[in-house]
Order: C-alpha cells, then structure tokens, then sequence
C-alpha cells in the first residue's frame, strides 16, 4: 500500500495506490473557487489552505480505501517542482507521517508523476512512449524509456500550454481554471473565425506568448457587446491554435525519433480537442490528468525510498 501526497499547486491531493498500481482512493481537494477571485493561484493562500487541508485529505484517503497508517508500506510525496511553500506543507506532513509511524518515504517528482499517471490501472501503458506532458507549469515532450523516469526533448520558451489557457481565458473574461472553461466555450464557436500564429520555433521546443498577445490584439478590437458574441469563436480558434501546436509537434518528434507509441499527461491532456486530435495517443482518465495523489503513489513504486527522510527538502524548479 502507497500513501500518495500532493500539495504542489492549488489541490491539496491524497490518495492510497497499491504496489500493482490499482487505484484504493484518490481525493482531491481543490483551492480553484478560493483562487478565482484573484484570476489566478496566490501563493501564500495556497499554502495556508494546504495546511488546513492536508490531514483531512490523507484521512479521508485512508478511509476510503479501508486502510489504516500501519498498513501503508510507503508514503511518497512531490517534492517539487511547483509552488515552494505549498510543497512544504504537504512534505512536512508526510515527514511527520513517516518519522511517527516508521513508514520509509520516497521524494516524488511532480513531472515524474504526471507520466506515472499512466502506470495505473485498469488500463497501464507501459514504456517506452514518446510524452507529451503539458500542464499549467510545464510543456514538455520527454522520451521514456523505462518506469524511473524520462529524459526531456523539448520544452516551451516563455508560457507553458495551460498557462496559455488561462491567461486566455483571463483575456476572454472566463474563469478561472481556464482550460476547461475554454474547452468547453469553444465547443459552441468556430475555430476557424481567427486565424492565430503558432510560432514555428526549432527542435523540440515550443512558445506561446505570440498567441497570447495575438489573442489580446483580437479581443482590443472588439467593443463589450461585440466581445459577446464572438467570445466562443474567439475561444474556439485560440485553442485550435494550441492544440495544432502541441499535436504538430508531438507528431512531428514521433515520426523523426521513430516513436511507435505517443502518450499525452497533464492538466492540458484532459482537454477534448486534444485528445482529439491524437486519436492514437495513450492518455490517463481525465480525473488523472490534472494533479492528484495516485499519479504521485504510482511515480513512488519507481522511486527508493529517501535514507535520510527528515532532511528531504523542496525544490521550486524541475
Ligand atoms: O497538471 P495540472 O493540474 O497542474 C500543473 O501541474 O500545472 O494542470 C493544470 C492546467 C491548468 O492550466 C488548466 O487550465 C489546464 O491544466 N487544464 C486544461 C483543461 N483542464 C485543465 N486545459 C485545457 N483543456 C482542459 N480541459
Ligand atoms: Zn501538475
């Protein structure tokens, strides 16, 4: 049994996993209303909430799978990257779970956890996969070759995919989270209506700010009314945009590298015109997509265990 903590972001997460990778319980609690109001993750709210969340979260995880703390073989829990104080909260808790109860505890990379997301039953994909992992804080495409971890092809040169999202949906007067918000407005828009650079950067790498600032000069133009109307075409395109990028090069690194399998994980994965557009690829149930704690008790079956668990530190960047 493998206690799954995770305090990275904005969702306080805990969840039981067991060594064969099934899912006991997975409870995820997010902070995404306590946030909208500011437009976006404040910091040091998100860690005083994580401290209040925490025990309730992993008690509420242990309930649900039916197992007490002495039946736990391992706790793993993200270290980083993410949110430096949000990290601490959920490391200090799952240190003092590990010291009090004698559990070993295993330092769990959160980009790591996001291809383990994968690794999970009922239906594991198995390495080796070329990744594409886009997130609110990462896009990434990753070669993974075995269980243990990656190694990165290409990364994004300004804004991550779901930070382009939300900030659109920032532009677009939507909520926030915006990703879900737009996949769901530009369901009823025509991604046609605006045509939207991608910005062809070379190798493996990808950029977003041009789009942004492409999507802010469309919406400039438009008076409040006119914005009405045009706001689920102006969502609709955007995401086209996004979403032509992502798979574009996701295909394109496929083909050059050989790659016989693609696999897509992330907040982003959980988008529908993306999972569209890569009718082939592998990718987690959506509720395992967006951060939660069994993608962090699966990473922790590939890790060993930490032999010096009090000193364990976090790190804010990969
Ligand atoms: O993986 P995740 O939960 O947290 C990070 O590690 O960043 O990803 C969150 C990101 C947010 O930017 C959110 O807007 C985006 O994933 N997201 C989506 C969708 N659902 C969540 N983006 C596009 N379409 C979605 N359906
Ligand atoms: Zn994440």
């Amino acid at each position: 049994m493998i206690l799954g903590i995770e305090t990275s972001c904005d969702e306080t997460a805990a969840a039981v996993v067991t060594g064969d990778g099934e899912i006991r319980s997975n409870v995820v609690a997010s902070q995404s209303e306590l946030h909208a109001r500011f437009g976006g993750v404040v910091p040091e709210v998100a860690s005083r909430r994580h401290l209040e969340l925490v025990s309730p979260v992993v008690r509420e995880a242990l309930d649900r799978a039916g197992v007490t703390l002495e039946q736990v073989d391992r706790i793993g829990v993200t270290r980083g990257p993410g949110l430096i104080g949000a990290l601490l909260v959920g490391l200090a808790a799952a240190k003092g779970l590990a010291w009090g109860s004698g559990i070993p505890l295993v330092p769990v990379d959160h980009l790591h956890g996001h291809v383990a997301s994968l690794y999970l039953r009922p239906a594991p994909v198995d390495p080796p996969f070329l990744c594409l992992l886009a997130s609110g804080g990462h896009t990434l495409l990753l070669d993974v070759e075995d269980h243990e971890g990656f190694r990165v092809l290409g990364t994004t040169l300004d804004d991550a995919a779901g930070e382009a999202f939300d900030k659109g949906a920032r532009l677009l007067g939507l909520g926030y989270p915006g990703g879900a918000e737009i996949d769901r407005l530009a369901r009823t828009g025509d991604p046609a209506a605006y045509d939207f650079p991608v910005a062809r950067v070379p190798n493996f790498d990808f950029s977003f700010s041009g789009l942004k600032t492409a999507l802010l000069y469309a919406v400039r133009e438009l008076a409040p009314e006119e914005l009405e109307a045009r706001r689920a075409d102006l969502a609709a395109s955007y995401q086209h945009a996004i979403v032509r990028a992502l798979a574009g090069r996701t295909l394109e690194a496929a083909e050059r590298l050989g790659a016989d399998r693609v696999a897509i994980v992330g907040g982003v994965a959980a988008n529908s015109e993306l999972r569209a557009a890569l009718p082939d690829a592998a990718a987690a149930p959506l509720e395992l997509c967006t951060d939660n704690g069994a993608m962090i008790a699966s990473a922790a079956r590939y890790t060993e265990p930490s032999a010096e668990p009090l000193r364990l530190d976090a790190y804010a960047v990969a």
